[in-house]
């Protein structure tokens, strides 16, 4: 009785299994090749932040670039344009387009610079690398005394060994000699910055 079930419920099952491919089988042409498949682009793009809850943060982007590429920012129109305007602080969905329709996206977040910490950024690293204190020994990759300031995020790290070193000397100053020492105004501005509480966003 046993062996009699067994085999029914074998015979229906390999029954279902041939009805499961043939349906699966029925078209055997492949489907066109998709113009799209590996359209990856590794983004570059310069980016500045907000100042102070206005929208004024700007995005370029370098790669992908060419004559025929396009780009939109968020469900807007694409433009020939890398270049990104009037942006306020949040997170924002670049797509870049080919020639060919293919697209591909970055997410970008424009940040908001507190006034105190956009003082205290451009001291320390200028703009665009020119009027800095900190460069070249923490810029660019500089990782002089294991500091590094290109990121904001390091530069907040170390909020306090900035203000001991650049303001209080402690244990010698920095810039390093014979750099000349911050201005007296500059000084302040890093003593502002930390005593509001040495965020982005104050
Ligand atoms: C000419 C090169 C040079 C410049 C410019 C310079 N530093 Fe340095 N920095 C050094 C060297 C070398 C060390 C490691 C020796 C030491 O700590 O004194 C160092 C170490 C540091 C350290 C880590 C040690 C600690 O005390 O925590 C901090 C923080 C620092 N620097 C801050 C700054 C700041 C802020 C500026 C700009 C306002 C600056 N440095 C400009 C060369 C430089």
């Amino acid at each position: 009785m046993k062996t009699c079930c067994n085999n029914f419920y074998n015979t229906l099952f390999v029954y279902l299994f041939i009805l499961l491919f043939s349906c699966n089988k029925k078209d055997n042409t492949p489907p066109p090749p998709d113009p799209c498949l590996g359209t990856n682009y590794v983004f570059e793009y310069f980016k500045t932040e907000a100042l102070c809850s206005s929208n004024n943060g700007t995005i370029t982007i370098n790669a992908p670039v060419g004559d025929t590429m396009t780009y939109k920012n968020g469900n807007g129109a694409y433009q020939r344009s890398n270049v990104f305007t009037n942006l306020a602080p949040g997170n924002y969905v670049i797509t870049a387009k080919n020639h060919k329709g293919c697209t591909d996206t970055a997410q970008i977040t424009i940040l908001n610079y507190g006034p105190k910490y956009a003082a205290v950024k451009l001291l320390i690293a200028g703009s665009n690398g020119i009027g800095g204190y900190c460069g070249p020994c923490h810029l660019n990759g500089g990782t002089d005394g294991g500091k590094n300031f290109d990121t904001d995020a390091s530069i907040v790290a170390s909020w306090d060994r900035i203000k001991a070193r650049a303001v209080d000397n402690n244990p010698s100053q920095m810039p390093a000699p014979p750099n000349a020492p911050l201005t007296a105004a500059d000084k302040q501005k890093i003593t502002d910055w930390v005593n509001a509480g040495h965020r982005i966003s104050d």
